[in-house]
């Protein structure tokens, strides 16, 4: 039949993928995408680096091809995102001496960008992710190291959402990171977000990335974090999904996709959806990050080289056993 991912989760949640400028440009892969998706984010074309590669100059092409795409098959697109340490361009940070700039100078920049992309897309946009991983893994560091963090100690992340405010009144905004489920790292990001909330900084809601792993998160360390965000008052999307095949970060013995693994992945899928299906009070979105099997991110990170399976889509875009666990209930 016609019916697709989307239309299982109908009176749950959207469901959403990270897509390329290319995927639009292949009807077969448009239809897939409108079968089964409801809401598009871009893998990398609205990042600072790609969309503001120097100074006065702004490359729009991916981005609006996307946002055009969405509006006019009337899919939702979350904006991702505005302010990471990662894909960040060089410039922001410095000088034409090339000495890194002060505090307020990267603040304008940063302002100026934001307003510049957020209000681009002014209402187009439903949804931003205004402040990526700022969030250490380290466990002696409360926030990352970046240059963000060095020039302007903590006070970017409050001014960023407070730029991005400005600049779309109506945009649902949101910090993103991964790792979110982890107990330590749950608690920093709880504390980040508590302390927002307190002064009043227009941070809506948490994206918890979900690069997960058949053996990671537990349904209980999952329930956890939920539970734990949702009782700052504030709404939660799963804004990342995939599962990997892989437990660590070495070189698997067997480099294929195995039975157990598969098992397991379809195990951890529909855990997952069960679990996302009893909080849709509090979690109003679900984004894959990538279209199917043939090309994930995860194909060459963290090791260079393995191939990965993360999704529900196999490589001929046919749905995997996982699929249809996550649409039976
Ligand atoms: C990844 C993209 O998928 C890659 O194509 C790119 O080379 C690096 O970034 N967390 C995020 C995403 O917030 O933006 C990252 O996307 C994956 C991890």
């Amino acid at each position: 039949t016609g019916k697709g991912l989307k239309d299982h989760y109908q009176d749950y949640f959207p469901i959403g993928v990270a897509v390329t400028p290319r995927h639009l440009q292949d009807s077969a892969t448009r239809i897939f995408l409108l079968q089964h998706f409801n809401s598009l984010t871009a893998e990398n074309a609205m990042k600072m680096e790609p969309i503001h590669p120097a100074t006065d100059r702004y490359d729009w092409r991916g981005a609006d091809a996307i946002v055009h795409f969405a509006t006019e098959n009337g899919l939702k697109v979350r904006g991702h995102t505005l302010c990471w340490h990662n894909q960040a361009p060089k410039w922001m940070f410095y000088d034409a001496a090339g000495k890194l700039v002060s505090k307020d100078t990267l603040l304008n920049r940063l302002r100026t960008h934001i307003h510049d992309v957020v209000g681009r897309y002014k209402g187009r946009i439903y949804a931003w992710d205004v402040v990526n991983e700022a969030v250490s893994d380290r466990h002696s560091e409360f926030l990352r190291n970046s240059l963000w963090y060095q020039i302007c100690g903590e006070d970017f992340i409050a001014q960023a959402f407070r730029y991005a405010h400005e600049a779309d009144p109506k945009a649902i905004l949101f910090y993103n990171d991964y790792n979110t489920e982890n107990p330590v790292k749950r608690d920093k990001v709880y504390r980040l977000l508590k302390k927002l909330r307190e002064e009043n900084v227009p941070v809506h809601a948490v994206g918890l990335q979900g690069h997960w792993s058949i053996s990671d998160p537990s349904r209980a360390l999952l329930v956890s974090a939920i539970e734990k965000y949702a009782s700052l008052g504030i709404k939660i999307q799963i804004t990342e999904l995939d599962v990997s095949v892989f437990t660590n970060d070495k070189m698997p013995e067997k480099p294929d996709f195995t039975a157990e693994q598969k098992e397991s992945q379809e195990h951890q899928y529909d855990m997952l959806f069960d679990t996302f299906r009893k909080y849709r009070d509090i979690i109003t979105g679900v984004t894959f990050w990538n279209v199917s099997d043939r090309s994930s991110w995860l194909d060459n990170f963290p090791v260079k080289g393995r191939k990965n399976y993360p999704l529900l889509f196999d490589e001929k875009l046919q749905p995997k056993k996982a699929y249809w666990r996550v649409t039976d209930f």
